[in-house]
């Protein structure tokens, strides 16, 4: 069974033609990085704009790079929720009319449970129930996946997403943009012990996180030392920044873990390309005997296939949308 999927949620024009939930025949990703860096972040007006320019010929790429036409597909799936609003739009206008053209069942897709399935796409022996860690630009999550599309929010940031922290530091230290890759490789030649911020919310008893605070703490911590001409090197800033960030994730997600009595933690999201986590999570894991699953690291990162896959298990459980599908900002995952 072949499914396009198309995600244009946030500022990544993506499309993918996926075989059977599985086989991933293309996965194009046309990204707007370079039109929003001298921003330092993402501006929503720019996003769906190149959004309108770029869809047409992304489809087309997913196509001629899958080897397969319109008339080859079984279904076509779109992110609908949650998301920019007016990127979105253009996903959505544009499968609506491929479904409408080729006569082929719609899918709407709410674009945190394509996260949770990217893992899906990689590994086969992932057990329920188990704990996924949702870590990307916009959301940061974790959840207590019982079953297929039978899900428990634990917790989720009450401010800023960990991507969002590690965007804004990096700006802070006028490294570039997006951030979290940045950071993440400074990181390794740094030495975190050098600089210690804060651990928000570790010890708060719940599975929330705030990333705001620590996000200031570094923009002060920066301000205070290039006054005294005292900044220590960006390598260990970013290195001991990202410890906090890292430490908080993996504290919360292995207690949860515990808490629930699963086998198995999943990370997924942007952050989730992040070489500490994933080391740092996997090595937590170890100790008590609990799996740690994460997709490769183009899986993590916004992409279309992603949303073709889990579509295919939808599919296959009868979920179907009409032409009247619309966007939603927000939207919860349950
Ligand atoms: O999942 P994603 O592509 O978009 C959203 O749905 O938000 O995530 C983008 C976020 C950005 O904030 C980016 O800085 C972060 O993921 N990111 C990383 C890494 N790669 C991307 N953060 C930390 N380490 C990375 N290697």
């Amino acid at each position: 069974m072949l499914i396009l999927g198309i995600d244009t949620s946030c500022d990544d024009t993506a499309a993918a033609v996926v075989a059977d939930g599985k086989q991933i025949l293309s996965n194009i990703i046309s990204s707007q990085t370079d039109f929003h860096r001298k921003y330092g972040g993402i501006v929503p007006e720019i996003a769906s704009r190149k959004h309108i320019e770029l869809i047409i010929y992304v489809i087309d790429d997913a196509l001629k790079t899958a080897d397969v036409t319109f008339d080859d597909l079984n279904a076509i799936a779109v992110t609908n929720r949650p998301g920019l609003i007016g990127s979105l739009l253009v996903g959505i206008a544009a499968t609506k009319s491929i479904a409408y053209c080729y006569n082929l069942p719609l899918l709407d897709i709410n674009h945190i449970e394509g996260h949770i399935y990217a893992n899906f796409l990689e590994h086969d022996d992932i057990p329920f129930p188990h704990v996924c860690l949702t870590v990307s630009g916009g959301n940061t999550l974790l959840v207590y996946v019982m079953n297929d599309w039978q899900y428990e929010l634990l917790g989720g940031t009450q401010d800023d997403a960990a991507g969002e922290a590690y965007d804004k530091v990096a700006q802070y230290l006028d490294l570039g943009f997006p951030g979290g890759p940045i950071i993440d490789r400074l990181a390794q030649s740094g030495n975190a012990d050098n600089v210690n911020f804060p651990r928000p919310m570790l010890n708060s008893g719940d599975y929330n996180f705030s990333f705001s605070g620590l996000k200031t703490s570094v923009r002060y911590f920066v301000t205070k030392n290039l006054e005294s001409n005292s900044l220590p090197p960006d390598e260990d800033i970013a290195a001991g920044f990202q410890q906090a960030v890292v430490d908080v994730l993996v504290s919360k997600t292995i207690r949860a873990a515990k808490a629930k009595n699963v086998s198995a933690v999943t990370l997924t999201g942007g952050v989730a390309a992040n070489t500490k986590l994933r080391q740092a999570m996997s090595e937590a894991g170890e100790l008590l005997g609990i799996r740690v699953y994460f997709p490769s690291r183009i899986l993590c990162t916004d992409n279309a296939a992603m949303i073709a896959g889990v579509a295919y298990h939808k599919f296959l459980a009868g979920g179907r949308s009409g032409l009247d599908l619309n966007a939603q900002a927000s939207a919860p995952l349950l």
